[in-house]
């Protein structure tokens, strides 16, 4: 299972694992966000796919399978007869030539369909059977299956893919901040010099006027960050004002506010952002929602808590920029 906030890369390397499988069959199923409430909505996709290998299931089975997707009459079967028969299903497809089942926007998955996927991936054993999963953490419904977290491209490749997006040449010091901010996220590196004028970067795209960030998306992360308690409204509004992610830096600001670095768990459960190494937020929007949210002298307030708790020898730029902002 791939795992990683939206933009990581986790279709695209998805969409090459399907190039790379020369002689397999592929079959997609992608979790869609307004069938999430409707049971087996997700599995429907792939029975379509195999329908006709179904005739090899037993009995029992078959009718399983038929019962749920409403092809024929009866009591709604057993979950195991379900997971039983799906596995059948998919291994028997399996026979002929090498199967690969591709499940991308798990996030978005039916729970019924997840516990199957769930049970049928622990199941596969010698069948020329392979499944992948992508999803936005956090996931509870496909949490036992082994993770590959995506943690964004590494410097050089990101500086490559942000130039080649490029219309026009960007100063290195403005490169560099964008370079920061975007974190390794191909998405936000290809998208937002689409998104914004040359001249817009300067002050890199943290500052409110720097862009306009996509306006159906934003208002959703402002309406989660208000029902959060007042301490993590404030240590996110630091975190967002702090491109770099710097957890260190993090918890010296919340020291220095008199906040319990524990203020950050409502943010964390909530699936806002993510402290590891890094302070990751779920979405680049999430940051810039929240950051735009606050008012300015909130704004100014959390710039001027970085410049205090930044290391003037160390880091004089971030120093000065967080002292600029404030
Ligand atoms: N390694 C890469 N090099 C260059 N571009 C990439 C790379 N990985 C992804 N991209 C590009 O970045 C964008 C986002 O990638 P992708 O759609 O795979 O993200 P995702 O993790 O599936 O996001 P979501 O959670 O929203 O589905 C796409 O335009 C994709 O082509
Ligand atoms: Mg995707």
């Amino acid at each position: 299972m791939l795992c990683g906030i939206p933009g990581i890369g986790k279709s695209a390397l998805l969409e090459y694992a399907v190039h790379s499988a020369s002689g397999f069959r592929v079959v997609r199923v992608a979790g869609i966000e307004i069938e999430q409430e409707l049971p087996y909505a997700a599995l429907h996709q792939m029975y379509s796919a195999l329908r006709s290998h179904t005739v090899v299931l037993p009995p029992p089975q078959r009718k399983a399978l038929a019962v749920i997707f409403g092809a024929e009459a009866g009591e709604a079967p057993d979950r195991l007869m379900v997971d039983l028969a799906v596995l059948g299903l998919l291994s028997a497809a399996a026979v002929d030539q090498p199967l690969l089942c591709v499940l991308d926007d798990a996030q978005w998955l039916d729970s019924a369909s997840a516990q199957v996927m769930s049970f049928v991936a622990h199941r596969i054993s010698a069948e020329p059977l392979a499944i992948a999963f992508a999803t936005r953490p956090p996931n509870q419904l496909l949490n036992s299956l082994p993770e590959i977290t995506l943690r964004g491209l590494r410097p050089a490749d990101a500086r490559a893919l942000l130039l080649s997006a490029l219309h026009a040449p960007l100063d290195e010091p403005v490169t560099e901040r964008i370079l920061a901010e975007a974190r390794g996220n191909p998405l936000t590196l290809t998208e937002l010099p689409r998104m914004a004028a040359p001249n817009q970067f300067a002050g890199g795209f943290s500052r409110p006027d720097a862009l306009a960030l996509s306006e159906q998306i934003e208002p959703g992360y402002r309406q989660r960050v208000a029902s959060l308690p007042p301490d993590t409204r404030t240590l996110l509004l630091v975190a967002a004002a702090e491109p770099e992610g710097d957890v260190s830096l993090l918890w010296r600001a919340a020291r220095y506010l008199g906040i319990a670095p524990s203020a950050f768990d409502a943010a964390e459960t909530d699936g806002l952002v993510e402290v590891r190494e890094k302070v990751t937020f779920l979405h680049p929007l999430a940051r810039s929602a929240l950051y735009r949210a606050a008012g300015l002298a909130q704004r100014q307030a959390a710039h001027r808590v970085l410049a205090n708790v930044t290391d003037p020898e160390t880091d004089p730029e971030w120093r000065a920029w967080h002292l600029e902002g404030s």
